[in-house]
């Protein structure tokens, strides 16, 4: 069993679908082992994103994170990291296979509906970032 770490981001929230998208988990065999909806503070957005700092779009990816409240899970099952991916479709919503959450529901590459975990290492970092290990069952 692996755990990965979801977001639901603001655009998403905004637009009602969180009951849609936690569907999609659920209905693909991730379980909800853990999930909670919070204001991310500007040191949050940027902690939590430290990777890409450097990047050119770094303060509006922290801008759009910190616009509305967001919905953090950790999704638990055989291959979760990937298959959470696969679900989420492309980064780019207009390079999302049809079908995906990001084809369905994301407008842009900003606002992009959802972030999942890339690799297990970076899932054990992001999950501890949100979650106490007695949240998690
Ligand atoms: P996410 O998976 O949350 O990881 C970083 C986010 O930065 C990404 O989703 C996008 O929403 C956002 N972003 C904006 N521009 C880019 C870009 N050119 N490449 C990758 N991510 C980008």
């Amino acid at each position: 069993m692996e755990q990965t770490l979801s977001i639901i981001k603001p655009d998403a929230v905004a637009k009602g679908v969180i009951g849609k998208i936690l569907d999609r988990f659920e209905s693909n065999g991730l379980k909800i082992a853990a999930t909670k909806k919070m204001q991310l503070s500007r040191k949050d957005a940027e902690t939590f994103y430290a990777i890409h700092a450097e990047r050119p779009f770094f303060n509006d990816l922290v801008d759009f994170m910190i616009s509305g409240p967001v919905v953090v899970s950790v999704l638990e099952g055989e291959n979760a990291i990937a298959k959470n991916r696969e679900l989420m479709g492309a980064t780019n919503p207009k390079e999302a296979a049809a079908g995906t959450i990001r084809a369905d529901f994301a407008e842009n590459i900003d606002a992009n509906a959802v972030h999942g975990s890339d690799s297990a290492e970076n899932a054990a970092i992001e999950i501890s970032f949100f979650f106490a290990d007695r949240e998690i069952s």
